[in-house]
């Protein structure tokens, strides 16, 4: 079925069943450009739960004739959909530009990052496959085989509203389940697209089905809801917490992917501007809005100095602006309640530690039109403050200076999140020991703490993450369940005794 594409300023329409239908909504959320509120993206229905009840029952509907078809005829459907995507790259990312403010580069990046995870879960479709085991027992066998769990809901963050959103839906329908996806009310686009794409590529009528609204609504009904037996998340901690608790109580499985507060440990001998480049593109790339952004530079006092002026040197040179204009490396917040909450940080900053570049909002000609901030940088901050503990989700960094490895260990891992990090030296015994000692999720060796592959699991530990991996091939052990087969063909009754 050829889904009607669906206009820039129109009211978003659900994705149910198959149909674009109207919500019952009452209350609408106007999106505007964050470069340029002066221009209308979408109007966004702010669904109530009965919208969500009429999705969950056609993904029930769906279900078993989704499940019923051969894995790799799923497959294809999704490299179909590769095709399309691969066709449509620029037009999606110019979207994402204009709904999350990301620079057109960033944004080129999720869309390609997309595509990647894409084209390797419709692979695994060909590889859905359990394990054999020898039996104790002459003429029999056993095996185990991955089966899907039903209706799953998805419900994703406005951060990477085209990367995300497929990171979940990819595996959940490789592994025939039929998905509910929330997209975060402030990027309706990208869902848009994703479901139009699916549905050009022949995914039948509510195996997937997108609701817009708020995530007390229709999040909340989501995962209240007894028909739906997962619930993957990416977004707050506190919000993480809530979806687990209250997931304990019907058994669904919750697999979700919060916070991080994402240290860059540099050593005396490592090489400072390759550090530096890092440091400069994991915290002011995506303006830090970014769940694996470098907020921490954790540095041994004898090159901090020379490190801190050469930082501040390229960071007050980082051109900030309307992401679709060529050479801006950093857009804008995502809106006006994200830039407060990141300039009331930077306010806490000015008491915790030394502001050494930005610290404010930018302002003047087309910056006004939108919700800029400085690159800012804070030196000297305490391991315990809060600018070094808690997720800022903006354009700010933390320099803290330690004596040695040891202390720059200890201050990486005092934090409540764990799901990247970075260390910068050409020691091979402290690179090891610190891959062992770390309390990270991901780890990254002279490189950035951001970014990811598409076939190589990615999460986080203590309060970033819960439930299986996300991404690779583990991200089909949280989309179904493992069922065992004993098969006997002696047709006799067993002799012997097993356990
Ligand atoms: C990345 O930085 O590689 O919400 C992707 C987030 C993460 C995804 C990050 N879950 O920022």
């Amino acid at each position: 079925m050829m889904a009607t594409a669906v206009t820039n300023t129109a009211t978003c329409k659900n994705f149910i069943g198959g149909n674009w239908t109207d919500s019952r909504a009452t209350k609408f959320l106007e999106r505007r450009n964050p470069a340029n509120t002066d221009e209308l993206v979408a109007v966004v229905p702010l669904s109530p739960r009965e919208d969500v009840r009429e999705a969950v029952a056609a993904a029930r509907a769906a279900f078993p004739a989704w499940r019923d078809t051969p894995a790799p005829e799923r497959g294809k459907i999704l490299f179909r959909a590769v095709r399309i995507m691969d066709e449509r790259k620029d037009e999606l990312a110019r979207t994402l530009t204009r709904e999350e403010g990301k620079s057109l580069p960033d944004a080129l990046g999720e869309v390609q990052r997309g595509i990647n995870i894409l084209e390797f879960m419709a692979g695994e479709a060909r590889r859905l496959g359990g394990e054999n085991y020898l039996s104790e027992l002459r003429k029999n066998f056993a095996y185990s085989m991955k089966v899907p769990l039903g209706v799953v809901g998805a419900i994703t963050p406005w951060n990477f509203p085209f990367c995300i959103p497929l990171w979940k839906i990819a595996p959940a329908l490789v592994a025939g389940n039929t998905c509910v996806l929330k997209p975060a009310e402030l990027t309706p686009l990208c869902a848009l697209r994703i479901a139009e794409i699916f549905t050009q590529a022949g995914l039948p009528a509510g195996a997937l089905n997108v609701v817009f609204g708020a995530g007390e609504e229709v999040g909340d009904e989501l995962v209240q809801s007894p028909h739906v037996r997962a619930i993957s998340f990416t977004g707050s901690t506190e919000i993480g917490c809530r979806i687990y608790a209250s997931g304990a109580q019907r058994m669904q499985k919750i697999q979700c992917e919060m916070g991080g507060k994402n240290p860059v440990v540099i050593l005396a001998d490592a090489d400072l501007a390759l550090a530096m480049q890092s440091v400069l593109f994991g915290a002011f790339a995506s303006t830090g809005q970014r769940c694996t952004a470098t907020s921490r530079v954790i540095i041994e006092r004898s090159v901090a100095d020379k490190f801190a002026s050469m930082l501040v040197e390229r960071a007050g040179a980082f051109k900030v602006g309307d992401g679709l204009e060529s050479g801006v490396q950093m857009g804008p917040s995502v809106d006006e309640t994200q830039m407060n909450s990141v300039l009331k940080y930077i306010e806490i900053g000015k008491t915790e530690g030394a502001l050494i570049l930005g610290g404010h909002r930018l302002t003047g000609g087309a910056f006004d039109k939108g919700y800029f901030i400085a690159p800012t940088i804070f030196d000297h901050v305490p391991a315990r403050a809060r600018i070094a503990q808690e997720e800022i989700f903006g354009p700010v960094l933390s320099i803290i200076r330690v004596n040695d490895f040891d202390e720059a260990l200890e201050a990486a891992n005092s934090c409540r999140y764990g799901l990247a990090s970075s260390i910068y030296t050409n020691d091979a015994s402290r690179i090891f020991e610190f891959i062992d000692r770390i309390e990270t999720g991901i780890t990254h060796v002279n490189s950035p703490t951001v970014g990811g592959e598409a076939h190589v699991p990615f999460g986080g530990i203590k309060d970033t993450g819960v439930g299986p991996r996300e991404v690779g091939r583990t991200a089909l052990d949280f989309y179904t369940e493992l069922k065992t087969v004993y098969i006997d063909y002696t047709g006799r009754k067993r002799e012997s005794s097993l356990y």
